[in-house]
């Protein structure tokens, strides 16, 4: 592993944000950014929302995972990790400089298994419980169905199971979860992965921490890729 070396301060000294969404992404993020030789989060008791590594370089602010964009978008946050469907449902503009290899699953369509396969164009008003409203909503749109969409925020696999909803869209990573409620996959919407965003202002005018931080992630995925490559660290 590399040495954690803190990439030099610029814009007046003020460290770089990272915005972290707490729970899995966020450990497998850390792996990630330590194997990179990127300064850590110091450790506290779990409470705290703002963590500064040791020479106050970076500052991770533990963000619930959907609010991550918000952060990155106004700029309370420099950079972001957050899964694809979080992005793309948030509707937030920002930069997208790379893509991470870890978070993978997909966005899907869900249907109870005993319910007839219809062609979705013959579907009437379809009842859909989901997390992603947006992305639900675009997805029946661009197929000229009319549905009624129903948000929830997590368990939506119950939505069918309660006479709440006909379908459901949700993500799937190893299928479980629908086979033990008696649903099954009709129609994969999305590929989801986890995605490193950026503020765009803070693109620019913090530059060389920015690219720094990208650099040193994108050689890091590069070893992954190919183990037996050196790495060329250019400790800058
Ligand atoms: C996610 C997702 C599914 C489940 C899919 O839920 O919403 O429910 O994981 O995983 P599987 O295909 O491996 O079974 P999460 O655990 O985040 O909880 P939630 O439903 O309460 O949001």
């Amino acid at each position: 592993m590399k040495p954690h070396t803190e990439p030099p301060v610029v814009g007046g000294g003020a460290p770089l944000m990272v915005a972290l969404p707490k729970g899995r992404l966020a450990e497998q993020t850390l792996e990630l950014f330590a194997a990179a030789g990127l300064p850590l989060p110091g450790s506290d008791n779990g409470r705290k929302l703002i963590l500064e590594s040791a020479a106050g370089t970076l500052r991770y602010i533990m963000a619930k995972p959907s609010d991550v964009p918000t952060f990155v978008e106004y700029g309370a946050a420099d950079l972001g990790i957050c899964g694809l469907d979080t992005l793309r449902e948030s509707r937030r503009q920002v930069y997208e400089p790379l893509l991470l290899p870890f978070g993978y699953c997909r966005l899907s369509l869900a249907a109870p298994a005993d319910r007839p396969e219809n062609p979705l164009r013959y579907e009437s008003q379809p009842r859909v419980a989901t997390k992603y409203p947006n992305l639900t909503a675009d997805f029946f749109r661009s197929r000229g169905v009319n549905a009624e969409i129903i948000t929830l925020h997590g368990s939506v696999e119950l939505g069918p199971l309660v006479g709440l909803a006909h379908l459901i869209v949700d993500l799937v990573e190893t299928g479980s979860t629908l086979q033990a409620n008696g649903l099954v996959e009709t129609r994969k919407i999305m590929d989801i992965q986890a995605v490193l965003i950026a503020n765009r202002a803070a693109y620019h005018l913090k530059r060389e921490s920015v690219e720094q931080v990208i650099n040193r992630l994108q050689a890091q995925l590069k070893q992954l890729e190919n183990p037996s490559r050196k790495v060329y660290d250019r400790n800058c």
